[in-house]
């Protein structure tokens, strides 16, 4: 059955690699569907890290977040179950490696993925898309199909820098493409404790964006860098580590917030 969406869509988003969007994707997906919100995945990166990082292989999956663009096929075509219950997936391909190109030369090439999402199946509550590492079309058609940006930022030097940039990009596609896209929050990730550099960076970006800052920090943690490996969450693969409790703790703040 379809239905005209209600479901929140968070695009969980930064340009700067490796500050752990996708892990953040898997994972604050596994633990909203552990609380019996049912999720889907949206793996909108060309990497398809979200999707091998399930344990599914991308070159086998007949379907892709491709096709979904492109017009061929719709949600419900598209996606697949994962071995985690309530929490399904819209696989990616290498092949949307090209799709910024292509997607450059089709009509309302910003809002393919806002169309495609008109009907999610019925009982999804939430939408979580895994962005690219770039501000280019494909994250330009996550923000114009998201409700929220969720915006994981590494305790580094350079965060700050991104997060003015990411900032006004919103600014941007609110006043052009999607007024209704709001700031889920900024997560701090990979936060090591034992590090002043950690504290100095939070400090700043709660200084600068106090409103934004979720409460949740997820610490640095091998339990959640070896969980894809497994081909599972790391609520999953180590439901009793810090990692793990992390996320949960995060899918709370954001069903309270
Ligand atoms: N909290 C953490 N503790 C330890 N390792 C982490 C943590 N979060 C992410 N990592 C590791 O850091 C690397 C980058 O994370 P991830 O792939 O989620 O980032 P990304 O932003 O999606 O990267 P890209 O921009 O390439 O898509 C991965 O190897 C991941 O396992
Ligand atoms: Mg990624």
């Amino acid at each position: 059955m379809l239905t005209t969406t209600r479901a929140a869509v968070i695009a969980v988003v930064n340009q700067k690699g490796g500050v752990g969007k996708t892990t953040t994707a898997i994972n604050l997906g596994a633990a909203l569907a552990e609380l019996d919100h049912p999720v889907l995945l949206v793996d909108l990166d060309p990497q398809a890290n979200t999707t091998s990082g399930l344990g599914l292989d991308p070159a086998r999956l007949r379907h892709s977040i491709y096709q979904l663009l492109a017009g061929e096929a719709t949600v419900e075509e598209a996606m697949v179950e994962t071995a985690v219950p309530h929490l399904s997936l819209v696989p990616s391909h290498i092949d949307l490696a090209g799709a910024e190109i292509e997607l450059a030369m089709l009509d309302e090439r910003e809002t393919r993925l806002r169309k495609a999402f008109q009907e999610i199946p019925a009982g999804v509550e939430c939408v979580i898309i895994d962005c690219p590492p770039s501000l280019g079309l494909l994250t330009l058609n996550a923000l114009t199909a998201a409700t929220a940006m969720l915006i994981p930022t590494q305790c580094e030097y350079f965060a700050l820098e991104g997060l003015r940039h990411l900032l006004y990009t919103h600014q941007l596609v609110r006043s052009r493409l999607n007024p209704k896209l709001e700031v889920a929050g900024i997560l701090m990730t990979q936060f090591d404790s034992r590090t002043t550099l950690s504290w100095d960076v939070l400090e700043e970006v709660r200084r600068t964006h106090p409103t934004h800052v979720l409460k949740t920090l997820i610490p640095r943690n091998v339990r959640i860098s070896e969980a894809p490996s497994h081909g599972k969450p790391v609520i999953q693969h180590d439901p009793a580590s810090r990692g793990a409790a992390a996320y949960r703790a995060l899918a709370k703040e954001l069903l309270e917030r």
